[in-house]
């Protein structure tokens, strides 16, 4: 058994938030899927996400605001799942001002795609922010959340 623990995680800026990658951890390398935490500080949001991974987003701390495109927004407090299908555009909004929000993101390409097509194709697409480039860099590493 391995505790992997978001508060002593190294975590880089993308997003426009901080990310935590889970290629950190050495066991991570023989799972299934990828993941990363995803720490939004108080008033601030990600960049608009959209990839070809199904994503599971688990709400860890904090409450979340998700908003998708053509589907409005949804709350998610703590404890809260939140699944996003393949392409769907999401941001990840923390709308308190004081609390911190974590989310764990674990998302991976459903049945049918390869992790090839996944880091072609993914996520650098996007592009609608300043801080787009930084996708763009890090579709390299085999996809993301
Ligand atoms: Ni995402």
């Amino acid at each position: 058994m391995r505790s992997l623990d978001c508060g002593s995680a190294v975590l880089t800026a993308e997003y426009g938030i901080r990310i935590g990658r889970w290629t950190q951890y050495p066991e991570a390398a023989k799972l299934p899927f990828d993941a990363m935490w995803c720490v939004v500080g108080p008033g601030s949001s990600s960049v608009r996400d959209c990839h070809p991974e199904v994503e599971l987003a688990v709400v860890v701390t904090g409450r979340a605001e998700f908003e998708v495109e053509g589907a409005g927004t949804t709350a998610a407090p703590t404890g809260t799942a939140v699944l996003l299908d393949p392409q769907e555009r999401h941001v990840i909004h923390n709308r308190s001002q004081t609390d911190p929000l974590t989310v764990l993101s674990i998302y991976w390409l459903p049945d049918g795609d390869t992790a090839d097509e996944g880091a072609a194709d993914g996520n650098a697409a996007d592009g609608d922010t300043a801080t787009g480039t930084a996708a763009t860099g890090t579709a390299a590493d085999g996809g993301r959340s």
